[in-house]
């Protein structure tokens, strides 16, 4: 029996499920697929790059999907937000900063907004500023965040303030969910619907290396690490308190704990970890993903995987449900 949420009926998906904004790995290609297998798929617009936006639109046409923005990355060419707007994008999704400087905007071309949030002071201001919904973002999340909190207890703490604050804003889950057992656990804890991240990098339409792909089905538990290591080095500068997830390698040993002398050495290394990012070496270069990468196994098409994981949910909670009768 099909899951039936406020997520499902707002949106008119198959499945309470959101592909999470991937940066340049979420591509068109991805949200596609994600979107028809019954999610919401979502175009990474990551740090903003307009050639790259306008690529991934022209050949996402009007297919149903939003967009997502690194916020403070995108403040530096604004003109980013009325390219996605112009598309009538789903939801438009603004993470990791104020999105008050551009809300208004999002919401004047009557698109949903949904703002990532990682503390209940920033649900707050997505209140304030008419957010749709609040993406909670735990701990174990790929990329970047400034949660303090896991999943299983942040989520429902948020579903706890929206109800005491009356508010109708749809609440999403995000971190550490990879299968149907999360999307199932998630709409246990409150959410009206569960955002997954590391689980569509481990798809066929996922723009990553193969060899970042492989590193991540080979990956165990315990194998990432918040860190900012390859902000330095990439001269990304994220705000205070932000740092990112992903997989734990010889970079890291290396510099994990040593930022001051990474951020005294920037000429060598840098260059090192170019040629790494060309060459594939994954033992230099990054791969962004959470701790559900121990929970991922294969590398299903985007497609496939977003009925999988909705057919799993229906069937744990149908289960459920009979064992409750
Ligand atoms: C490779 C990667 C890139 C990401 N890039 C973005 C991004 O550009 N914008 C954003 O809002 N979140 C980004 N995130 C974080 C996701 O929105 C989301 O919070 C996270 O993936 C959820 O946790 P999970 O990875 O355990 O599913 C990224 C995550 C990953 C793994």
């Amino acid at each position: 029996m099909a899951i039936s949420t406020r997520l499902t009926c707002a949106f008119g998906i198959r499945h309470p499920i959101v592909m999470a904004p991937l940066d340049a790995v979420g591509g068109a290609d991805l949200a596609m697929a994600v979107s028809r297998g019954g999610g919401l798929g979502m175009l990474g617009g990551g740090y903003g790059d307009r050639g790259w936006l306008e690529a991934e639109y022209a050949k996402a046409g009007d297919a149903p999907i939003g967009c997502g923005f690194i916020t403070w990355s995108m403040a530096r060419e604004p003109g980013l937000l009325d390219l996605a707007l112009e598309r009538r994008p789903k939801a438009l999704m603004l993470s990791f900063a104020d999105p008050e400087p551009f809300a208004r905007r999002v919401l004047d071309a009557g698109v949903p907004l949904f703002c990532q949030v990682h503390s209940l002071e920033h649900v707050r201001r997505a209140l304030d500023v008419g957010a749709s919904a609040v993406v909670a973002q735990g701990v174990e999340a790929g990329g970047h965040g400034r949660t303090q909190q896991g999943t299983i207890t942040f989520v429902p703490e948020v579903a706890d303030f929206l109800r005491n604050a009356g508010s109708d804003a749809l609440l999403i889950a995000a971190g550490g969910l990879a299968d149907g057992r999360g999307l199932a656990a998630a709409l246990m804890l409150g959410a009206d619907g569960a955002l997954f991240g590391t689980r569509y990098y481990a798809t066929r339409e996922a723009a990553a290396h193969p060899d970042a792909k492989a590193k991540l089905l080979a990956c165990s538990g315990g194998s990432t690490v918040r860190t900012t290591v390859y902000d330095i080095v990439r001269g990304k500068a994220w705000p205070d308190g932000y740092t990112a997830r992903l997989m734990r390698n010889r970079f890291v040993e290396a510099w994990h704990g040593r930022e001051n002398a990474l951020v005294s050495s920037q000429g060598g290394v840098r260059h090192a970890y170019d040629d790494a990012l060309s060459d594939g070496d994954f033992e230099i270069a990054n791969v962004t993903v959470g701790e559900a990468a121990a929970l991922i196994h294969d590398l299903p098409s985007a497609e496939d995987l977003t009925r999988r994981i909705g057919e799993e949910a229906e069937a744990l909670l149908s289960r459920g449900a009979d064992r409750l009768d």
